[in-house]
């Protein structure tokens, strides 16, 4: 392995704030499930290179951080249990006029003695204090990135990180996490709840992006998933299920309209398929689309339930990304065919992503949808270049962009994206240092079955897929 070479060095990567925020933008919410049999078998486009390099410099980027647990955090649940997840609503603010206080309350007087009352979307600054929410998100978009650059490079190391942050937030006895959500999304204040709330189980909805890694790393057959960590981890997940499947705090999200419920049913469906019971997940998805999923998209395509949120741009993004990977789950277990399963409006995720792509953003991130967008038209087709066309117009480099690679077919605009010396996803055709290297490497693959450089001509044509051959073959 010739990881050494790798052209990017993390130092780069740093002053390179878009391509670290596209790091998290294309897996924190949407697409969040690796297609399974489409990353194990490996005849990926050639057009797909820079977004595989893009991977492998996210993962390597993620591994100067972590691993998380939720161990991390100074402030501890009011079981008095380090291992409990916690987590605090964010727009709750305390009003101490009830304490008649002569002196200045301590924090931990503050949140026990004081009255919490609700600022909608206004975020109490001191949410920083514990933050097993982000850890979590972060800790998924790591185990993601490892195990795809695992497969992209051949390279055992990147399986090694995966499972070491698996191995740290679920199992090791010094640091896992206890299988319930409890403490999540809890209101302080002496009138405060002082357990979960039901929306706190979103905060494990990234679950699935780990559980279609260790999919993959399963499949595969990578050494540092063991025997021991995988059993570990069903036990894990088959105490969490018994919590996500009667806990009634489980019970009221399950029940919610929106997004919270529409990600309550991957969560648990991806987590039944980890533990083997295909028939408990067969039946978790059926029960999302009769159920809720009916009544989540109207005859023009809206998302009712998400539009009349005050960031509408996100949750209808949001949404249609839970939708999304739960049709991916429906294709990983063969048991229905989500993508043409309609509402009661008669309409289907189809129309709800061409739907989303009228609405303008404002002031929200445009970039949400644009994962979507890929997944649509890799699985319903563009036969008019429709979806192409919106992202080339909205994001000269989309094809540089992580979910490119797994949003497949869809064509590259002929956009000819490379990734610079210092990390920049850019289009037009490589330097010439790059190009000139390039005709010793096109159709590297390494004994990979990564043969994407030989498998199809892209739009871009073969002068950039050898440039960008000759970055991955720094990788192998
Ligand atoms: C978080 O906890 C893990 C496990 O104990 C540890 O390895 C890591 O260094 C901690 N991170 C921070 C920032 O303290
Ligand atoms: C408590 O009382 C002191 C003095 O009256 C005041 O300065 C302070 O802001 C009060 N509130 C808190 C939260 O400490
Ligand atoms: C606590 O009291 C405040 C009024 O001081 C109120 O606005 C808030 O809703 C109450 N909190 C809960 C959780 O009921
Ligand atoms: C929580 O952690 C994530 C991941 O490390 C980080 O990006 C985020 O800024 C943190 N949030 C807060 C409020 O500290
Ligand atoms: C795990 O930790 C607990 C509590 O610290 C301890 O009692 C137990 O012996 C440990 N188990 C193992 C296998 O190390
Ligand atoms: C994925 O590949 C495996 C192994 O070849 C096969 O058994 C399975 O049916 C495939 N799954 C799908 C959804 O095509």
């Amino acid at each position: 392995m010739l990881r050494s070479l790798a052209f990017v060095s993390v130092a780069a990567l740093a002053h390179s704030a878009n391509a670290i925020s596209y790091f998290i933008d294309a897996s924190s919410y949407i697409s969040d499930w690796i297609p399974v049999n489409y990353t194990t078998e490996g005849n990926w486009p050639s057009s797909t290179l820079a977004a595989q390099q893009e991977i492998v410099k996210a993962a390597d980027y993620w591994n100067q951080q972590g691993p998380w647990s939720v161990m991390n955090k100074s402030i501890i649940a009011p079981t008095g249990d380090p291992h409990d997840y916690l987590s605090w609503s964010p727009y709750w603010w305390p009003d101490c006029s009830n304490v008649h206080n002569t002196t200045e309350l301590t924090q931990d007087q503050i949140m026990t003695q004081c009255n919490y009352y609700q600022r909608d979307g206004q975020f109490n600054p001191d949410r920083t204090l514990v933050n097993d929410t982000g850890s979590f998100a972060v800790l998924s978009s790591s185990v993601f990135y490892n195990v795809l650059a695992y497969r992209i490079t051949g390279d055992d190391t990147y399986a090694g990180k995966a499972s070491h942050l698996i191995d740290t937030w679920f199992v090791n006895n010094d640091t896992f996490m206890n299988p319930n959500l409890e403490y999540s999304q809890v209101i302080r204040g002496a009138n405060g709840t002082k357990t979960g709330a039901h929306t706190g189980v979103l905060d494990l909805h990234c679950i699935t992006k780990i559980v279609s890694g260790i999919l993959v790393m399963r499949a595969m057959g990578a050494q540092a998933w063991t025997a021991t960590l995988d059993s570990a981890m069903v036990e894990w997940t088959k105490k969490y299920l018994v919590w996500l499947t009667t806990n009634p705090i489980a019970m009221e999200e399950k029940a919610a309209k929106n997004n919270h419920g529409s990600f309550y049913y991957s969560q648990t469906a991806s987590l039944q398929i980890l533990v083997g019971d295909y028939t408990a997940a067969t039946a978790t998805l059926n029960e999302f689309y009769e159920g809720i999923y009916q009544a989540q998209i109207t005859k023009t395509g809206e998302q009712p339930f998400e539009a009349e949120r005050t960031r509408g741009y996100h949750y209808r993004s949001y949404n249609a990304g839970a939708v999304i990977t739960l049709n991916r789950i429906a294709d990983y277990l063969k048991a229905m065919n989500g993508w043409e399963t309609k509402t009661s409006a008669g309409a289907d995720i189809q129309d709800a992503v061409d739907f989303a792509m009228t609405v303008q953003p404002d002031d929200e991130g445009p970039t949400e949808a644009y994962p979507n967008i890929a997944a649509i038209a890799s699985q319903y087709g563009d036969a008019d270049g429709k979806y192409a066309s919106f992202l080339a117009s909205k994001e000269k480099t989309y094809p540089g962009q992580a979910w490119f690679f797994w949003n497949q077919p869809l064509s590259d605009s002929g956009l000819q994206v490379h990734i610079d010396d210092t990390g920049n996803i850019l289009a037009g055709p490589g330097s010439s240092t790059n190009s000139a290297s390039s005709s010793s490497a096109t159709g590297s693959s390494n004994g990979n079955k990564n043969n994407g450089a030989s498998s199809s001509v892209s739009s871009s044509g073969w002068m950039l897929m050898g440039a960008v051959a000759a970055g991955i073959a720094t990788l192998l």
